[in-house]
C-alpha cells in the first residue's frame, strides 16, 4: 500500500535544476518531464507518451511544446493536450499526458502531485524570512536517502537523537537526558527542548564564537507531509532571554524539503536562513560542510533502518517518550491517506451501478 498523500504541494527541484532541456524527474513514483517554456514558466507534465509509452524526455522540446521520440505526437506543455498527430488530422480524445501545476518561489519549484483542482498556491509553504533583509538565505544540497519518507521525516521532529547522532556538531553529551516537549500548532507539530547553561557545541562554537555556556535551543517544526523547519540557536546564558526572544541570539533555520522518490528513495533538499555573519560567504561555506556532516550522519542511520524494515520482523518495534512527535506525525499521515483512499481523486462520483427492485 502506498505511503504518499497526494494532494500536497512538493519541492520538485532547486529553481537551479530546471532549464529548456527535458529533464525527468521522479516524484511519488510518478515519472515526470520538466521543463522552462518560452517564458521563463515551468512546465511538468507525464513522463510518459499514451501511444506507445516512450518516456516524452527522450523527446525533443519545440516552442512550449513536446513532440514524442518515437511517432512524433506532440504534447501542449501547459495543457498536455496533443496537438498533433502525424500522418492524421484528427486528434483522439486519449491522446493527452497528465499536466501538474507547479509553483516558483524563492528559488524552489513546488509541484501539486493530487487532483489538480485543489491545488492552491497560497498553500505552498513559505516564511516572511525569506524576504527579510535581516536574515541571509543560503541554499544548501539535496541529500539522496535510500530510505521511505516518514523515517526521514520523523527524523526531523525528533530532537532527542541529535545527541547520539550529531555530537560532534549539532549536539553534545548536555542533552542527553532533557526531555523534549511536543505540541501541534495549526498544521505544524512542534517538538523542541532547551539546554540550559551548557557548553556551546560545535557548530556554535564556529559560528557565535561562544566561549563560555551558552542556552541552546532546537524547535522542530514538521508540517505535513514533506516539509520540515528546524529552529535552532544559542545564546549566552547570563543574558537569560525568554523563549519567545531567540531572535537575540545566534538563531538559524535549517529548512528541509522531502520529496518521496520512490517507497524507499527520497531527497531531502536543504538550506539554511541565518541572523548572523548577513554577508560573510564563508560562513555559508562553513555551515554547509558542518551541515553535510550532520546530514550524512543522519543518512547512514535512516538507510540502516530501511534495511531492517524491510526485513521480517517478529513483534512490532516499541515506542519511548521522545516517540510523541513522531506518532502524531504518522497519524496525520494516516489519516490524509485514508481521506485520500475513500474520495475518488479525480473522476465522476456519481454510482456506477444501478439498484434492482
Ligand atoms: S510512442 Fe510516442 S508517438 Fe508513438
Ligand atoms: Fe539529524
Amino acid at each position: 500500500m502506498t505511503t504518499f498523500v497526494r494532494n500536497a504541494w512538493y519541492v520538485a527541484a532547486w529553481s537551479t535544476e530546471v532549464d529548456d532541456q527535458l529533464r525527468r524527474f521522479t516524484i511519488l513514483g510518478d515519472h515526470i518531464v520538466i521543463f522552462r517554456k518560452t517564458d521563463g514558466t515551468v512546465a511538468a507534465l507525464e513522463d510518459r507518451c499514451p501511444h506507445r509509452l516512450l518516456p516524452l524526455s527522450k523527446g525533443k522540446r519545440i516552442g512550449d511544446t513536446v513532440q514524442c521520440g518515437y511517432h512524433g505526437l506532440t504534447f501542449d506543455g501547459t495543457t498536455g493536450k496533443c496537438t498533433r498527430v502525424p500522418g492524421q488530422t484528427n486528434l483522439p480524445n486519449s491522446a493527452y499526458v497528465v499536466s501538474y501545476p507547479t509553483e516558483e518561489r524563492h528559488g524552489i519549484l513546488w509541484i501539486w502531485m493530487g487532483d489538480p483542482a485543489k491545488a492552491d498556491p497560497a498553500k505552498v509553504f513559505d516564511m516572511p524570512e525569506f524576504t527579510d533583509p535581516n536574515w541571509a538565505v543560503h541554499h544548501g544540497d539535496a541529500l539522496h536517502l535510500k530510505s521511505n519518507y516518514l523515517n526521514v521525516a520523523e527524523n526531523l521532529v525528533d530532537p532527542a537523537h541529535v545527541s547520539f547522532v550529531h555530537p560532534t556538531t549539532l549536539g553534545n553529551a548536555a542533552s542527553e537526558n532533557v526531555p523534549v516537549h511536543v505540541k501541534t500548532d495549526g498544521e505544524a507539530i512542534v517538538a523542541w527542548r532547551w539546554i540550559r547553561d551548557a557548553e556551546p557545541v560545535g557548530f556554535f562554537k564556529g559560528f557565535g564564537g561562544f566561549t563560555g555556556h551558552v542556552d541552546r535551543w532546537h524547535y522542530y517544526y514538521l508540517y505535513t507531509p514533506c516539509t520540515a523547519v528546524i529552529d535552532f540557536g544559542s545564546i549566552e546564558t547570563e543574558r537569560k532571554i525568554a523563549e519567545e526572544d531567540r531572535n537575540q541570539g545566534v538563531r538559524i533555520f535549517a529548512l528541509h524539503f522531502m520529496t518521496p522518490v520512490t517507497e524507499t528513495y527520497t531527497i531531502d533538499r536543504w538550506l539554511h536562513i541565518r541572523n548572523t555573519a548577513l554577508d560573510d560567504p564563508e560562513a555559508e561555506t562553513t555551515m554547509d560542510t558542518m551541515f553535510r556532516k550532520a546530514f550524512n550522519e543522519d543518512k547512514e542511520i535512516l538507510e540502516a533502518v530501511q534495511e531492517e524494515e524491510l526485513r521480517p520482523q517478529k513483534r512490532r518495534p516499541i515506542r519511548i517518550a521522545i516517540d510523541k512527535g513522531p506518532l502524531v506525525y504518522r497519524k496525520r499521515i494516516n489519516d490524509l491517506l485514508e481521506l485520500e483512499r475513500t474520495e475518488d481523486l479525480a473522476s465522476d462520483p456519481s454510482p456506477a451501478f444501478v439498484y434492482h427492485d
